[in-house]
Formats: structure tokens, C-alpha cells, sequence
């Protein structure tokens, strides 16, 4: 059948559903179709973590068991630069670095907040805005045990989940982040300096969120916003969030993934060493039922250049995929 379309917009929706393959999470990445599962006995070999039932193999090492390459000893280098482009995978992007490298960017993001003492909060209006308000919470609703990650001084439970959404309760909150103390003790705008927070029974944990300290099914929802990139290892993080969530509970979520890196990615590491691919978000995203998608980066990915952003609150299923 011959098409009645213009030839002009042909090309266009041609290379808008390129777009949309190439950059969308609601299609499935067939590289994950092609990874094999682990847990209950299987490691990946050695040359590869288990992040959710599936093994992604560390830099260097390939093939569905990872067997073919050899993993490479990144952290031995020197050099960050070196460092970080020896962590690089092809398929993954850079999922996890050494201590050494987490650490020393861990210390100038504290270095950041410490210079930057007036400001009380860290983009809130335009996670508000991705996250349209929350408006995919009802009016009232009950958060019950929650925790977010990764908070950060000014946290975006108090600076943007509660600003817009007066109404939700919980029963209690967690708090955490590798530099919650020194948050605590340099940012005299920070909403939980004093050891509370929101006049709800709260906990504060000063730890990364790799760190086996949350157990299984514990939480009701977990709020993570805009931390990804900054943590030593996102596998292990994201295969914690998941399952610290009881099944059925809510994860509030939004962070990056860089399918081309135009920008200075290497400068940029200093700051932010993490910089995954799609097929290590989507993996983990498929494990929710989606309540709201927004795949709209922020500003500032749009003004670098080559990333892009999801916006998303979803229910975790109560099967594994
Ligand atoms: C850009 S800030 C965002 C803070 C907060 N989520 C917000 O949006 O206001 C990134 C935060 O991630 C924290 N972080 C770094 N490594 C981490 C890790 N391994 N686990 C959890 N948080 C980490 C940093 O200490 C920092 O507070």
C-alpha cells in the first residue's frame, strides 16, 4: 500500500520513533533480554555483580556469563582520568567505581555544601515540577515507614515532597546519607540539623546506601532523588532500594542515564563518578508497576547535553523480573 503521507513528515516520524527506541524507558532494551540470571549459587563468575537477579559484567569482561574478556583492575591506576575510563563498560556506562575514587568525590560534594551555606535546597521547584506535584498520590495518603536515600542537607522529602503535598502521613521517617553528620553539623538550613524532623518519629543513618543496613521488605515507601551519580556502586544501591521495599510499597524516584556522552564526562566524574546506561535503569524500573513516568531530563541535563532523566513513582511487583 502506497503511503498518502508527505514525504517531510514521513522523515519526521521516521526519525521521531528513532528517538524514542534510542531514548525512551518504556521500551524494552534488548540487551537485558540477553543477560543471564544469578542469585541462589550463581556470582557471574567473578566477573560480573548481581543486580537483581541478573548478572552485568564488570569492565573488561562480556558475554552472558561474563566469561569472555578479562575484568580489569581499575582501582591499581594513579590518574583519576585513567581510573575512570578504566571503569567503563560499553553496555552499562560506568555502574560502580573503587572506594579510593567514591571517597574523594564523596569529599568534594561536602566541600560544595560547605561553601554554599545559604541555600536551602538542591533544585526542589523542578523536582516538583518532574514529579508534577506528586499528583500521582491521593489526597491523604498514608506513606507509612519511609525512607529516603541520599538526602542530601536539605532532603527532598521536606524541600519538595511535603512543600507540595501537606497532606500524606507516615509513621515514620529514615533518613540517610554517607555525609548525613557533616551535613548536620555545616548546613545551619538543613531541616533535620538538630536531630529531627517534621515532628515525625525519625532515624537518621549516616551511611551510603550499598551499606547492608535496611532489611528486606522493611520500608513502605522510599524516596531517591538525584543521587545516583554520586554513589560507589549503582548496582548495589539500586538491588538495596528495591528490596528494602516491602512488596507492593512505593518507590519515589528520579535520576539520569547518558546513552552518548557529548559532554566533558571526565571533568565532570570529579563530581559525579557514576554514569549508567539505560539498560541498568530500565532493569531496575521494571520491577514497579509504573503510577507515573516522566521522561523528561531537567534543565540541566538539557542544557549539558547527552543525558536524560526519569521522573518516577511505582509500585514494586510482587514478582521479580
Ligand atoms: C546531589 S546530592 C542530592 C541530595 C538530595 N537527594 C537532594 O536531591 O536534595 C547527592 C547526595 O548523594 C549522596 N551520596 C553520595 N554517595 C552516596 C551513596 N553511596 N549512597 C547514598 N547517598 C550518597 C551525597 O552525599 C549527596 O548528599
Amino acid at each position: 500500500m502506497r503511503s498518502t503521507l508527505p514525504p517531510i513528515l514521513l522523515l519526521f516520524l521516521v526519525l521521531y520513533s528513532f528517538n524514542l527506541d534510542n531514548f525512551s524507558l518504556t521500551s524494552s532494551d534488548k540487551r537485558l533480554n540477553s543477560l543471564i540470571n544469578c542469585g541462589s549459587g550463581f556470582t557471574c563468575g567473578g566477573s560480573g555483580q548481581c543486580f537483581i537477579h541478573r548478572c552485568f559484567c564488570n569492565p573488561g569482561a562480556s558475554g552472558e556469563v561474563c566469561s569472555e574478556g578479562t575484568s580489569r583492575d581499575c582501582s591499581s591506576l594513579e590518574d583519576l582520568q585513567a581510573r575512570l575510563t578504566c571503569f567503563f563498560h560499553d553496555d552499562y556506562g560506568t555502574a560502580w567505581v573503587d572506594y579510593r575514587t567514591w571517597r574523594e568525590t564523596l569529599a568534594r560534594e561536602e566541600t560544595f555544601w560547605k561553601r554554599n551555606v545559604r541555600e536551602s535546597n538542591d533544585r526542589a521547584d523542578e523536582h516538583i515540577s518532574g514529579f508534577d506535584a506528586f499528583s500521582a498520590l491521593s489526597l491523604g495518603q498514608h506513606l507509612g515507614q519511609y525512607a529516603e536515600l541520599g538526602c542530601g542537607p536539605y532532603t527532598q522529602t521536606y524541600t519538595s515532597l511535603t512543600r507540595s503535598r501537606p497532606d500524606l502521613t507516615f509513621d515514620s521517617i529514615t533518613l540517610s546519607d554517607p555525609n548525613l553528620f557533616n551535613y548536620m553539623k555545616n548546613s545551619p538550613l538543613s531541616p533535620y540539623k538538630d536531630g529531627t524532623f517534621l515532628n515525625i518519629k525519625t532515624y537518621l543513618v549516616a551511611a551510603g546506601a550499598e551499606a547492608p543496613v535496611f532489611g528486606s521488605d522493611t520500608f513502605d515507601t522510599v524516596l531517591m532523588v538525584n543521587v545516583l551519580e554520586h554513589v560507589q556502586n549503582a548496582y548495589v544501591v539500586l538491588d538495596n532500594l528495591w528490596r528494602m521495599i516491602k512488596p507492593g510499597g512505593l518507590l519515589i524516584f528520579n535520576d539520569r542515564w547518558v546513552e552518548k556522552w557529548t559532554f566533558d564526562w571526565l571533568d565532570d566524574a570529579k563530581l559525579h563518578p557514576i554514569r549508567i546506561r539505560q539498560v541498568v535503569l530500565e532493569h531496575f524500573l521494571v520491577q514497579f508497576e509504573v503510577l507515573f513516568q516522566n521522561d523528561n531530563g531537567t534543565q540541566e541535563m538539557k542544557q549539558r547535553g547527552g543525558e536524560h532523566g526519569v521522573y518516577f513513582i511505582g509500585r514494586k511487583k510482587l514478582e521479580t523480573l
